[in-house]
């Protein structure tokens, strides 16, 4: 871990205090409302030098440490994207700053279109895998031998089956399938997406896989939830756009909500 970021993480400490968080969570596009939800400090990005600036319009770039729901978490309200830089390790710094203030599990959440009829736009599907479709690694460069992470399982089962077991007992829908991480920001042809469906992908998005990855690195469990914002192009007649994913985000995000309420109250 990066000198850097133990000397962000005591910052932060200065701020909120000790007690090291049980969970991070990175917040999608329309979905950094959850951060306003905790009952703590809150750092600005700008505060934390090295952080991403997070630069994209329905996300918030603070870092809010405190509790919900009984269990201490720190939320990143902003995340980069491969996109803005080119550099898929983007938020490298921020995950390691969560993993030196003592988090040991990750919740990632995202936006996505669907090719899945039965999950359609404002449901939610859990990750059981991801597909690489952008051809990057936020691992390249990394210089140690711990750069061959074995991604097998790299969702966690046990915490998969604690979120199914939540969702369940909040009567909400929590649909399950594969993740095709695409490079964006343009979004995906029609043609990309009926390959990427029959290549197994279930919804696709600009995010979450290189954090994924990163986090394994790291040693965090991972778990990781889409907000369906859309059909994948192609599959409606609906027209995709950033606008309308920023406004279909708030439907799946109040689910979600309950969702991790109900996962943290236990856990
Ligand atoms: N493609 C990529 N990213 C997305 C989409 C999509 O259809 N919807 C929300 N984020």
């Amino acid at each position: 871990m990066s000198r850097n970021a133990d000397e962000l993480a005591g910052l932060i400490r200065n701020r909120a205090g000790d007690e090291p968080p049980a969970l991070g969570l990175i917040l999608g596009s329309g979905l950094g409302n959850l951060a306003n939800e905790i009952d703590g400090v809150s750092v600005e990005y700008s505060d934390l030098p090295g952080f991403p600036h997070a630069g994209v319009s329905g996300h918030s770039p603070k870092l809010v440490i405190g509790m919900l729901e009984g269990t201490r978490v720190a939320a990143l309200g902003g995340r980069a994207h491969y996109y803005e830089s080119g550099r898929a390790d983007a938020m490298r710094l921020p995950l390691e700053v969560l993993k030196a203030l003592g988090a040991d599990r990750i919740f990632l959440t995202n936006a996505a279109g669907s090719m899945r009829p039965d999950i359609p736009p404002g449901d939610l599907m859990l990750l059981t895998d991801h597909i690489d479709f952008s051809g990057r690694n936020p691992l390249i460069g990394e210089p140690s031998d711990a750069r061959f992470v074995p991604l097998a399982d790299a969702y966690d089962p046990g915490m998969r089956t604690d979120l199914l077991a939540a969702a369940a007992e909040e009567g909400i829908k929590l649909g399950q399938g594969v993740y095709a991480w695409f490079s964006g920001p343009s979004f995906e042809t029609p043609a990309e997406i009926r390959a990427a469906r029959t290549l197994g992908a279930d919804a696709v998005g600009m995010s979450t896989v290189p954090e994924a990855i990163l986090s394994r690195f790291l040693g965090l469990k991972v778990a990781a939830v889409s907000v369906i914002t859309n059909m994948a192009a192609g599959l409606s007649d609906e027209a995709i756009s950033h606008e309308h994913t920023k406004a279909m985000a708030p439907l799946g995000a109040a689910k979600l909500e309950r969702i991790l309420r109900r996962y943290l109250s236990s856990s």
